[in-house]
């Protein structure tokens, strides 16, 4: 029976779950906290990674691995492979003028002037860049540190980063970097139709000539990106994780995590995820390539030759956390109360821009509580509006992705905060449709197993996917019109 090992390096920690390749069969599973924050040491990363691997017990009867990763981060390497400064990651938002220069600036050289720059970039990279993306970190570090930029001689993002960890790291030098399309076509410097990489754009966000700059090779969806050395060989001592990671695991070429996920949930065109984890993500699989010139879509890849068009919000699972805490009570308690409450929360709407927003594009937004009455500031009604508010900022991603002629043909609820019940239930309430809730999984890790077994055995794996619960309810289109209504004149002012 040959074991294969699938990776979630996730904003908040790290992930393994041990899988039959075969089968599917969950064997072993681990995971360690990472660091707070949106600037982290990549070495943070690479010991959560080592000890979620131990708490898994170990890769000695593993064949092959493959790891997803947060999207977007910034790692910069020097000439001699060493991380410049800590990762900028993608939900720091410091990028956000540079987002806004990128864009007239492309426009200007390549379209009609800075007022065409969304369309131009939407052409070019399938994504108009916001603060998350890795190229508006490159001019960040160019403008705010230019010593650093100017030693930049690769630039990797967490998978890639790991993966090439895992191979031996700067004793393999640069060259030995590899990406996939989903995560590459995620950094606003590769045009996903191709898998081309755009140097003019690279060197524009550096500005400096970046033809000596190696970015990770682009692998297929099913092409290794290497073997683990092995330690008791000829080249012992060259691993940096000698005594972890065993020589002779094939490793994938990683993904980033949605497509992970997408991978995991074994999604295929009709399928429409939500995902209300550290972000919230409305992601499908298309065929073709998605070009949203207003920026609401991005027109990613996915792991298998495909598009995964997303609109991803920074404000996911914490929204509820945040609320929840202020009203001092657990999960379930909080649930009872949201559910005690009636559709439209008495009034109350909670805007959750809470860390800024990405979507819609509110780098330097904040949260409002609007509508308060005497009569409805109660605890039943807060707790719903946190509930209504977060769903319905996702509901406008999910109609902003069927706007791009995407079919919505079933919607799955996954991610920390689809463990509410009362997110559960209110759900089609606000989005006016029956949701799928399958089991809590680690679905991105489970897509990076599913890519592993796919690398190892030359096929995708069809293993059997875990049941769904069906979720109906009496859609209000009151509580998103009112919604609608408050966040657009948030909006408005800024
Ligand atoms: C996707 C995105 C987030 C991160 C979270 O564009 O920014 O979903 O991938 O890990």
């Amino acid at each position: 029976m040959a074991l294969v090992a699938g990776i979630d390096s996730s904003t908040q920690s790290c992930k393994v779950v041990i899988r039959d390749a075969a089968t599917g069969a969950l064997m072993r599973t681990g995971s360690a906290p990472h660091p707070h924050g949106t600037e982290v040491d990549p070495d943070a990363w690479w010991e959560a990674l080592l000890a979620a691997i131990g708490e898994a017990g170990g890769l000695e009867d593993v064949s092959a691995l493959a790891i997803s990763g947060q999207q977007h981060g910034m790692v910069a390497l020097d000439a001699a492979g060493q991380v410049i400064r800590d990762a900028l990651l993608w939900n720091d938002t410091r990028s956000a003028p540079a987002a806004a220069a990128l864009i007239s600036e492309l426009g200007s050289l390549r379209g009609t002037g800075p007022d065409d720059g969304a369309r131009v970039w939407a052409e070019s990279t399938g994504t108009v860049p916001v603060a998350s993306l890795t190229v508006t970190k490159l001019r960040w570090l160019a403008d705010a540190e230019p010593e650093n930029a100017a030693r930049v001689a690769a630039v990797a993002l967490p998978h890639d980063w790991l993966t090439w960890r895992l191979l031996g790291g700067p004793a393999v030098g640069l060259e030995a970097l590899t990406t996939d399309r989903s995560d590459a076509s995620g950094t606003g410097y590769l045009d996903p139709s191709t898998s081309e990489y755009d140097r003019e754009i690279l060197s524009l966000a550096l500005r400096r000539d970046t033809g000596e700059v190696i970015p990770p090779r682009v692998l297929g969806p099913a092409e290794p990106a290497g073997v683990t050395p092995d330690q008791r060989g000829g080249d012992g001592g060259t691993h940096p994780a000698s005594s972890a990671i065993p020589g002779g695991i094939v490793l994938g070429p990683g993904c980033g995590d949605n497509a992970g996920a997408a991978l995991g949930l074994g999604m295929v065109p009709g399928d429409v995820t939500l995902s209300f984890g550290t972000s919230g993500v409305v992601s499908a699989v298309t065929s073709r390539p998605v070009r949203d010139p207003s920026g609401l879509v991005t027109g990613f890849a996915d792991a298998t030759g495909n598009y995964l068009p997303l609109a991803v919000t920074l404000n996911g699972a914490q929204v509820l956390d945040a609320v929840r805490t202020l009203l001092g009570v657990g999960h379930a308690d909080f649930d009872r109360l949201a559910l005690a409450a009636e559709p439209g929360a008495g009034g109350l709407t909670l805007v959750p821009y809470f860390q800024g927003e990405r979507t819609p594009n509110l780098p330097e937004a904040s949260g409002s509580l609007l509508g308060m009455t005497l009569a409805n500031t109660t605890r039943e009604n807060l707790a719903r509006a946190a509930v209504e508010g977060l769903l319905a900022l996702l509901a406008d991603g999910l109609d902003a992705v069927a706007a791009q002629g995407v079919p919505v043909e079933r919607v799955r609820l996954i991610g920390g905060a689809a463990r509410s019940r009362a997110l559960q239930q209110i759900a089609p309430t606000v989005l006016g449709r029956q949701v799928l809730v399958p089991e809590p999984g680690e679905y991105v890790a489970d897509g990076a197993a599913r890519q592993a077994a796919w690398v190892l055995t030359g096929n995708l794996p069809e293993w059997e996917t875990s049941p769904a619960a069906v979720v109906d309810g009496r859609a209000a289109p009151e509580v998103r019109a009112r919604y609608g209504a408050r966040a657009g004149l948030y909006a408005r002012r800024r």
